[in-house]
């Protein structure tokens, strides 16, 4: 639609300068943008990369973006800290709030004293369950786009009830955030406390069946008959995984600054993977009108998916700021977000029926993941087995463990990180056992057709990934004996394995608003979470409209702007790309009819489909001779902007299975006297259709990658089953993988045309790059370096070379399988680890141990083994802390065994805690 300057257009001003002026601070970005509306505002307004003017770029051809390495448009907004994150939006007056945390898991509050806490000057409010303003009574309310389908989500400082440790109870609001920190820290509560579990194997036996073939999440229907198959294959492989509780940690903590705007109307700064689902959320919570409520998320210090749902703290923010009518900011602290969602923990059992030449049978796939007692998270945790390789039955069980613990949500590459974790893992340990290289088993067993719905790929490139990252790995080198290579006093391994993710598609809507000095704005109420949105939507604009990035600003993160799913599940290049192109498609038609009046029109007589634009004009196909340059056509036709918004919806294909697949290859080296273990070479090859901008997809694989190496050796979430509570609920416990622990990483896009999933042939990137790499590492551990499976303890006295050590046997470790036998493992034992020697004085270290030590040089480890030898362990110093105590070795040994074995009888799993010591 045109709109002519006579003739104002209806709504509100968007023409370029008014979107400059109103929007830059909230998320508007592009590269240049120098022209005068940029020179009458503040310089921090724009984050220009590159101050070029317009029209230097309107006279030269005009690059293909799509497909570049385009640097982010972001970037210097993100490294300068202009890009603001939820907690640094200000407001007049604003008030700051900090929670207040329950310390049980289950029960009931009896009664909350906040006498101490009102006392305390500076504070203004405290919020209970017994005094809040009104919140909605229905779970529908609080039901959020991307909420479990069953159950009743959390809805906080609802009632008495304690569903979880640390749930949010008390909400302090002061004039500043280290008062009201401090007045928290004096609200007193009694409990009423009950038991509680929080233990996955407590719960193994009890858990509830996801019916099968009841939904997208359900395990698929089975095929064949699995039972008869699996009894007459020539070669039988089973095993069992485990893939402990693990947290996101995003770099920017949860947070919401909400601006009271008087007349009950609020702007939401919130951290959020979606902005309107927020919106939505707040408006049912709260019964407030859709246009009261606007909430921005421009840029977000990373979520992985912790950020799809609304989490406790922007609804608590709105509560306190209606109960305030005042403007009010709640940070979570690093150990509250730990309450905001986590990838579920993960019982699996494959079942593989396989003939000697190296084809399945059977595939049997049985699962039971973590959710809360109050809602069903669950993903396709299965269903990926069957998919993948060629297999003529299968079967899948799924069942859901419901304990006191908040509900578990989606984490990058939710339900594939882990399902695909325990199948590469299994057909890996198959390969050992069939004597067939672990690739060329892949390739036996490689479909063409997505196995469980039988549907032909709109198109599948896995046997480029394999064959170009195993030449680039050199997998044709790889010695397949066991313990066959070393590298000076490291055993080196190399292993493989195969990722696969979906490629969808979601309603999507842009707005683009043209103006005649050739400068455009793409505008969409989506996320950039940090994997390269903001950058995308200006490429993919660039070249639709046929003007340089330089030209292009890009609006996004805010509920206002056009339609939006939240930026999840991978699917958000694909859809935005998909919406901008229809919208661009739009004004190209727009634009044709103003080139068409131009007098003596070169393309007078054209249609909108011979026409397309490039290089700053609307150019015929047919002739490139025939064009009008669009600003041309718009100052001629008297219109200083054009805008166009349109919805993209996914058409309902359903002949093709879509999904991106990819290979990785590995090579770990492990230094058996120290048990450290690096990952010294990783290659990613990945199919994922049409690669959009090579820079951020490449960042966005090796993302995936470093994560993916957390996940198997660094990363696991302790839970304190006596108290029912995250213990290691801090980045300094938790451990992440540092820049010591990542090597060589490369990553490899292979060809892979796609007509059919969608025009610009897109697939999307932001999981692929975690799933299988888990995998490759611990199958390389455990069917390579050691034979058989290693117990914590042994690997324990490896670890502590000739110290004389010892480490006593868990619950974890009396069952017949275990997960990853990694340093993580040291994790668990750091907890109980006792270094006893001679007749000197036990230590039981609860901090210190290996763990620690992994990423750091290792001959600084070998060194510290040797001095404590030669210090033959002194008393700690600091010994004599709570709970600490110091007793001769054998006494000790003897007392945490017998701790042990109780706590164990008991079906606990973790000490009394008996001793806890020092600092070694
Ligand atoms: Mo992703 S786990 O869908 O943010």
């Amino acid at each position: 639609m045109a709109s002519r300057k006579d003739k104002p257009a209806t709504g509100p001003d968007i023409s370029r300068r008014g979107v400059i002026a109103g929007a830059a601070a909230l998320g508007t970005v592009g590269y240049g943008m120098r022209g005068e509306a940029q020179e009458q505002r503040p310089r921090p307004e724009r984050h220009a990369a590159t101050e070029l003017p317009p029209e230097a770029h309107m006279r030269r051809q005009i690059p293909s973006y799509i497909g570049s390495a385009t640097s982010r448009i972001d970037g210097r907004a993100k490294v300068t800290g202009e890009a603001k994150y939820a907690a640094e939006f200000n407001a007049p007056g604003l008030a700051h709030a900090a929670l207040v945390s329950s310390t049980i898991a289950k029960g009931r509050i009896k009664h909350i004293d906040t006498s101490e806490a009102q006392k305390v000057e500076g504070v203004l409010e405290i919020l209970t369950h017994e005094n809040r303003p009104p919140m909605a009574g229905d779970d529908k309310a609080y039901k959020d786009a991307t909420a479990p389908d069953e159950g009743s989500p959390f809805r906080p400082l609802y009632d008495d009830k304690i569903m979880f440790n640390q749930q949010p109870i008390a909400l302090v609001v002061a004039e500043d955030w280290e008062t009201a920190q401090f007045a928290a820290s004096l609200v007193r509560i009694d409990y009423e406390e009950e038991p509680h579990v929080t233990d996955i194997y407590r719960e193994r036996d009890t858990a509830v069946a996801v019916p099968s073939g009841s939904g997208a999440m359900a395990p698929p229907k089975p095929r064949g008959s699995v039972e008869s198959a699996f009894a007459a294959s020539e070669v039988r492989h089973s095993a069992d995984y485990f893939v402990p509780v693990e947290h996101h940690n995003p770099m920017e903590l949860f947070a919401s600054t909400v601006v009271w705007d008087g007349g009950g109307k609020i702007t939401v700064y919130d951290k959020t993977q979606g902005v309107q689902n927020v919106h939505d959320y707040v408006c049912n919570v709260f019964d407030m009108k859709a246009e009261d409520v606007r909430v921005m998320s421009p840029f977000m210090g990373g979520g992985f998916g912790s950020g799809l749902r609304p989490q406790h703290q922007v609804a608590l923010a709105v509560l306190a700021a209606r109960a305030l009518e005042r403007s009010v900011r709640l940070v979570l602290t690093r150990q509250q977000m730990y309450t905001v969602g986590y990838r579920p923990a993960m019982i699996q059992r494959i079942d593989l029926g396989a003939n000697n030449d190296g084809t399945l049978e059977s595939i049997a796939h049985d699962a039971v993941t973590v959710t809360s007692k109050y809602e069903k998270f669950y993903r396709q945790e299965t269903g990926w087995s069957g998919l993948l390789y060629k297999s003529p039955n299968a079967k899948y069980v799924h069942r859901l463990a419901q304990l006191d613990l908040p509900t578990s949500c989606d984490m990058r590459a939710p339900s594939a990180a882990t399902g695909v974790y325990a199948l590469e893992c299994a057909m890996d340990e198959l390969a050992v056992a069939l004597k067939i290289d672990p690739l060329d088993l892949r390739l036996r067993t490689y479909s063409d057709v997505d196995q469980n719905s039988g549907l032909p790929y709109s198109s599948k490139n896995l046997r480029g990934c394999y064959d170009e990252a195993a030449a680039a790995f050199g997998w044709s080198n790889r010695n397949p004996e066991p313990r066959s290579m070393r590298d000076g006093k490291e055993l080196v391994g190399w292993g493989m394995a195969t990722g696969v993710w979906e490629a969808l598609q979601m309603p999507t809507a842009a707005r683009v608003v043209l103006t005649a000095d050739g400068n455009a704005e793409v505008a969409c109420a989506t996320a950039d979470i940090g994997t390269g949105t903001y950058t995308i939507m200006a490429q993919v604009t660039a070249d639709m409209l046929g003007l340089p990035i330089q030209n292009i600003s890009v609006k996004l993160g805010d509920s206002t702007l056009p339609k939006s799913p939240v930026e999840g599940g991978s699917w958000m290049a694909a859809s935005v790309s998909a919406a901008i192109g229809t919208t661009c498609a739009a004004l190209t038609k727009d634009l044709l009819e103003l080139a068409r009046a131009v007098p003596n029109s070169p393309l007078a007589d054209a249609k909108p489909e011979d026409v397309r634009l490039a290089d700053g004009r609307i150019v015929s196909k047919d002739d490139s001779s025939r064009s009008v340059p669009i600003t041309d056509a718009m100052r001629h036709g008297n219109v200083d902007h054009l805008q166009q918004e349109q919805l993209a919806t996914p058409s309902k294909n359903e002949k093709y299975a879509h999904n991106t697949h990819s290979a990785i290859f590995v090579e770990v080296k492990i230094d058996e006297e120290l048990g450290v273990i690096r990952v010294t070479r990783v290659v990613n090859a990945v199919a994922g259709g049409r690669i959009l901008n090579a820079k951020t997809a490449r960042s966005q694989i090796m993302g995936g990658v470093v994560w993916g190496i957390g996940m198997a050796l660094h990363e696991q979430t302790l839970i304190d089953e006596k108290f029912g509570r995250f213990m290691n609920h801090d980045i300094a416990e938790y451990h992440v993988p540092v820049n010591a622990d990542v090597h060589d990483v490369q990553v490899i896009f292979v060809d892979e045309p796609d007509e059919i999933i969608n025009p610009l042939g897109i697939k999307g990137l932001g999981e692929i790059g975690i799933v299988g790499v888990q995998a490759v590492y611990r199958q390389r551990r455990l069917s390579r370096h050691r034979p058989a499976h290693p117990r914590p303890a042994d690997h324990a006295r490896q670890g502590a070379g000739d110290l004389s050590c010892a480490c006593l046997p868990s619950a974890e470790e009396l069952r017949p399988s275990r997960q990853f036998h990694t340093p993580r493992d040291s994790d668990r034992f750091e907890k109980r680890l006792i270094v006893a020697h001679d007749d000197q004085r036990a230590i039981v270290s609860p901090q210190a141990s290996f763990h620690r030590f992994n990423g750091i040089d290792i001959e600084m480890v070998r060194r510290f083994v040797e001095d404590q030898e030669r210090r033959r362990l002194q008393p700690a110093e600091n010994a004599g802390e709570t709970g600490t105590q110091q007793l001769p070795a054998a006494e000790a040994r003897r007392r945490l065994q017998r701790s042990f074995r109780a706590e164990h009888e008991a079906g606990q799993r973790r000490p009394a805690g008996v001793f806890v010591t020092v600092g070694i």
